[in-house]
């Protein structure tokens, strides 16, 4: 899970890779270099983040037209300077950034050592050898072979200062994008890499390859070396999107932006909608499929099929699906991954098209991976998410998901008018909500002082409490644990003590608020303290009142209050909001 870039034309290349990887430093940052061709390959990397890097050492000063950068989320080999990337042959007149993982390492090394100095841990160092050793008087012609000999994912640059006009760039289940300019070409893990010089992109499938020069792209087959047409996507994202405007951090201004993004969601094609609504109500099995967040998502909309429509659909953990569901030609498997890179989102998505399953997906990212090979594709359009925490992606994702759930209600000729309506009320709740975020920090503040949180929900609100458990251990590092309420009685309560604090989603008056009332009481009762985030009246010290919705709408209203809860207490914490430890946006690895 590495972010990788490149540019070849008449500008400062290594200016340009440089602003591609402060783009793309969401998908891993422990380390970064670039190379650059002028007369010989020159290469500066060094651990840390971009911008210390940049301090440090002048990353983006580098003479010539052509350089290939990453950022790095270590996976085989610890963060030193020797693991960063670009990686140089003995000779150093080969550079080579790669974002994925090689399988057959181990044995290439081994065979390799006995000719070439290595000087990292990393697997990615056998490629740079290998293209070496295939190296007679043509570059393209050095890494196919390579990859003929390569086990594993990649998506690759190349470089050489034998043939200082080009990258070879290719791609095997890690994202790649081709970005066409005006004086010059690029290349990145997305969009991002190149959206300032650049709006015509051409993705790479699995198992192709490109050489690319200042002015021409040339796509072809790795298999069979023919040259391949390759349609160009154009590309609607503005640069806006990528910039805090004013906003501390990007999970602020993402947290904000929710109104509007489910708006977007609410205005996508009904034609759309309708397509993935009729598959389902065809289809025999259902499951919906995802990871962290993405995963929360599909366990909301479980009990959106079921109750609004009737209908079983099964939510299950992505790394989980080829273990757990059956999957056959009557199957619809619908993959919802924001990023469309998730490893294990699209491992379950090929595994059950293998199986004869029809495959859909929600997703945010143009041109990804799971854009690739779906047979249905609902784009979310949430715009761009920055903060490696996802927020405005989840809501839009929920929201998705529920119009696919009050279409197939419709198809199944039910009355879905009352939902509908107050779906549409939405935005405008949800802005309620974010009106009082001074009395949310206010919570984060008093209640926020131990190390130790239960989330607790019912009903619907039970992936609510799961979510918000998450948002709060990925961006504070502190412990938390989320769960339907009932559950919490059956040995988790013996944890109640002053450094477990409780945190309680209470829809309005429902049954399921009711019987959360006692669990809260038993939770008192054992001296615990409670916050509880409330729809309707609640007699007790600690509380935060919302606006009403029917219980099965209450998710929407109930995610600004602990994304924002998460923030502020990440922030009296002093960590690092965006980019927290250890995580990177789209884990593009097993
Ligand atoms: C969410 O805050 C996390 N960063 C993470 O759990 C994320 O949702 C998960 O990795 C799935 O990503 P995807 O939606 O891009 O597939």
């Amino acid at each position: 899970m590495c972010g990788i870039t490149g540019y070849v034309g008449t500008g400062k290349a290594s200016r340009y890779v440089f602003e591609g990887l402060k783009k793309l430093e969401y998908r891993g940052y422990d380390s970064c270099g670039i190379a650059a061709i002028d007369d010989i390959i020159r290469v500066k990397k060094d651990t840390g983040m971009i911008d210390e890097i940049e301090e440090r050492i002048d990353l983006s000063e580098l003479p010539g037209c052509i350089a290939i950068g990453h950022t790095r989320w270590a996976t085989h080999g610890g963060v030193t300077v020797e693991n960063a990337h670009p990686h140089l042959d003995c000779s150093g007149t080969i550079a080579v950034v790669h974002n994925g993982i090689i399988s057959n390492y181990k044995e290439l090394r081994k065979e390799l050592e006995k000719k070439h100095r290595f000087t990292s841990d990393t697997d990615t160092e056998v490629l740079v050898h290998l293209i070496e050793e295939n190296y007679k008087q043509n570059l393209e012609e050095a890494v196919i072979n390579t990859l003929k000999r390569i086990k594993g994912t990649y998506a690759l640059l190349v470089i050489s200062s034998e043939e200082p006009d080009r990258i070879i760039v290719a791609r095997k289940e890690s994202p790649l994008l081709i970005g066409l300019g005006d004086g010059g070409n690029f290349v990145g893990s997305d969009v991002s890499a190149f959206l300032a010089h650049s709006r015509k992109a051409i993705p790479l499938d699995d198992d192709e390859y490109a050489v690319i020069t200042g002015n021409s792209v040339e796509v072809k087959s790795i298999i069979t070396g023919k040259k391949l047409d390759k349609d160009i996507l154009e590309i609607e994202l503005t640069e806006k999107a990528a910039m805090k405007e004013g906003y501390p951090y990007f999970m602020l201004k993402e947290i904000h932006e929710q109104p509007s993004t489910i708006t977007s969601a609410q205005n996508i094609y009904p034609e759309e909608i309708r397509t993935v609504a009729e598959a389902m109500q065809k289809a025999e099995k259902i499951y919906l499929t995802g990871a962290g967040t993405s995963l929360h998502a599909c366990e909301v909309a479980e009990y959106w099929f079921s109750k609004i429509a009737g209908k079983l659909v099964v939510a299950v953990d992505s790394s989980e699906l080829e273990n757990r569901a059956v999957v056959d030609n009557k199957t619809l498997v619908i993959g919802v991954t924001q990023s469309g890179e998730t490893y294990d989102t699209l491992s379950a998505m090929r595994f059950a098209k293998k199986m004869g399953a029809e495959i859909g997906v929600i997703v945010n990212v143009i041109g990804s991976t799971a854009t690739r090979f779906a047979e249905y594709v609902i784009m979310q359009s949430s715009g761009m998410e920055v903060s490696v925490a996802a927020t405005k992606t989840y809501t839009s994702q929920l929201s998705v998901l529920l119009r696919l759930a009050i279409e197939l209600a419709k198809l199944e000729g039910k009355d879905v008018k009352v939902i509908e309506k107050e779906f549409s009320s939405i935005p405008d709740k949800m802005r309620q909500v974010l009106s009082i975020e001074d009395e949310i920090k206010g919570k984060a503040d008093s209640f926020f002082n131990v190390s130790n949180y239960l989330f607790i929900g019912k009903g619907i609100n039970t992936p609510t409490a799961e979510e918000a458990a998450l948002k709060l251990k990925e961006i504070t590092y502190l412990h938390a644990e989320g769960m339907s309420a009932g559950l919490l009685k059956h040995g988790t309560i013996s944890l109640i003590d002053e450094n477990m604090s409780t945190i309680a989603f209470l829809p309005s008056d429902s049954e399921n608020s009711a019987k959360m009332l006692s669990n809260i009481q038993e939770v008192s009762a054992r001296d615990g303290r409670v916050l509880i985030i409330s729809q309707g009246k609640v007699d007790e010290d600690e509380f935060i009142s919302l606006p009403d919705t029917s219980e099965v709408l209450s998710p929407f209203i109930f995610s600004p209050v602990f994304q924002l809860l998460a923030y502020y207490v990440a922030v009296k914490l002093g960590r690092n909001v965006d980019k927290p430890r250890a995580l990177a946006k789209s884990v593009t690895v097993e």
